[in-house]
């Protein structure tokens, strides 16, 4: 047997023993919205420390829980805290946590983070509809024995992010005048921010915003079938476009502005989301 996919159905076997609940969205909470999860209709809660050989988050202010609810008729789950491969872990296990959202029934991954912006016109603040991502600078979560339960060796990428979710959502920040950048998503390793240069080669590779998580989660999502949309939140300017060196605080400073805004948007997003598959089983 494969040792990662050993672990994930121990993990789903946790799962399967604590909760009853079936989500159909699977929502990654990124910096400052964190007490999303509290806001929405909660049914049930699973601490990760609950669940044998699960990777808890070592990042001060992150929670370490799935919540299971609903976004008002939408089934989802949402996770309270998520893993950095800047942490130390091996990105099968950054990845775990998306894989095991699938197995409970998830067949749609929002995914969320704070990033700094490159994009031209970019401000703090700004929230960016991720259409495409670079993961080239972080391990493939697919190295190692392909898992056949979850998906193929060579899975397809040419639309990571889904077409039909990018529009929902670019709908639902238009009616909530909520203005809404778009562009691609580069993931490095962390956890040092940038250099100016790095920040320009990330430039000229065509990235309009970079942070350390999401890509290779989405790459895992991918693989398994998952529909995935994303939004980051720029928290800052990336170094070297800023005038000014780069701190977590202003990072956080910002997303903590910025989150009820981005509550909003990802709401009305799920809710749409949530019709959208209705439609689709008429
Ligand atoms: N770089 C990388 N990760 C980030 C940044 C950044 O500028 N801002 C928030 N996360």
């Amino acid at each position: 047997m494969n040792a990662v996919y050993d672990k994930l159905m121990k993990c789903y076997e946790s799962f399967q023993k604590r909760i009853r609940f079936r989500p159909d969205v699977a929502l990654i909470l990124g910096s400052g919205l964190g007490d999303y999860a509290e806001g929405i209709q909660v049914e049930e809660v699973l601490d990760y420390h609950h669940i044998e050989g699960f990777p808890v988050s070592t990042v001060p202010g992150h929670k370490g829980r799935f919540v299971f609810g609903y976004v008002r008729d939408v089934p989802v789950v949402i996770m309270q805290g998520r893993v950095h491969y800047y942490e130390g872990y091996d990105i099968s296990d950054v990845v775990l946590p998306v894989r095991l959202m699938k197995l409970m029934g998830a067949e749609t991954l929002f995914l969320t983070n704070a990033a700094g912006g490159i994009g031209e016109g970019f401000q703090a603040g700004d929230f960016m509809l991720i259409t495409d991502q670079i993961a080239s600078f972080v391990p493939s979560p697919l190295r190692g024995p392909n898992i056949d339960e979850l998906g193929v060796r060579f899975p397809d990428m040419s639309e990571i992010y889904d077409k039909d979710l990018r529009t929902v959502i670019r709908g639902a920040a238009a009616d909530l005048e909520i203005p809404l950048q778009q562009g691609v998503y580069i993931q490095l390793s962390g956890p040092s921010y940038e250099s100016p240069q790095e920040v320009q080669m990330c430039k000229i590779l065509g990235a309009d915003a970079v942070g350390m998580s999401t890509a290779c989660e989405a790459v895992a999502a991918n693989h398994m079938g998952m529909k995935i949309c994303g939004i980051s939140c720029i928290s800052n300017l990336a170094c070297g476009i800023a005038d000014h060196p780069l701190t977590h605080k202003e990072v956080q400073d910002t997303a903590d502005r910025v989150a009820p805004l981005f509550k909003q948007l990802i709401t009305e997003s799920i809710v749409r989301i949530g019709k959208l598959k209705y439609r689709d089983s008429q």
